[in-house]
């Protein structure tokens, strides 16, 4: 049995120490705002924050969880109204499609923790994650609004 702690609260976990954590998140917690895209750490779908780092949960071995803070989009978002970054997402009218988005705002919460005035590289560095609809030109307006 392994405990992680998610989103303020310990959770336990009975299954497979080796299981990527996407799937102990999604599967065995419930937490199902974080996606499954490729599985290969190359989409961004999974996107959590561990320890405040925007991570690939796809990528993250359950056990390896232990001992450190994980913050699924679930946790982002407060318990009343949104997260300046889902704010700035609706006022942008950023999705399409809307699969990619938890992990995407995920990714850019963290760059804004880290560095709340990132220029135009440091997004793209900070950024990798993937949409197939192409919204990237409303993430970047989206991402105007947060840093003036
Ligand atoms: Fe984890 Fe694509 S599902 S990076």
């Amino acid at each position: 049995m392994i405990t992680i702690t998610v989103n303020g609260q310990e959770r336990r976990f009975e299954g497979d120490e080796d299981t990527p954590l996407l799937w102990a998140l999604r599967e065995d917690l419930g937490l199902t705002g974080t996606k499954f895209g490729c599985g290969a750490g190359l989409c961004g779908a999974c996107t959590v924050h561990v320890d405040g780092e925007a991570m690939r949960a796809c990528q993250i071995p359950v056990n390896m969880a232990q001992g450190r803070s994980i913050t699924t989009i679930e946790g982002l978002t407060p318990a009343e109204g949104l997260h300046a970054v889902q704010a700035a997402w609706v006022a942008a009218q950023v999705p399409q499609c809307g699969y990619c988005q938890p992990g995407m705002i995920m990714a850019v919460a963290a760059l804004l923790k880290g560095n709340p005035r990132p220029d135009t590289a440091a997004i793209h560095a900070g950024v990798t994650n993937l949409c197939r609809c192409g919204t990237y030109p409303r993430i970047v307006a989206a991402i105007g609004q947060l840093v003036k």
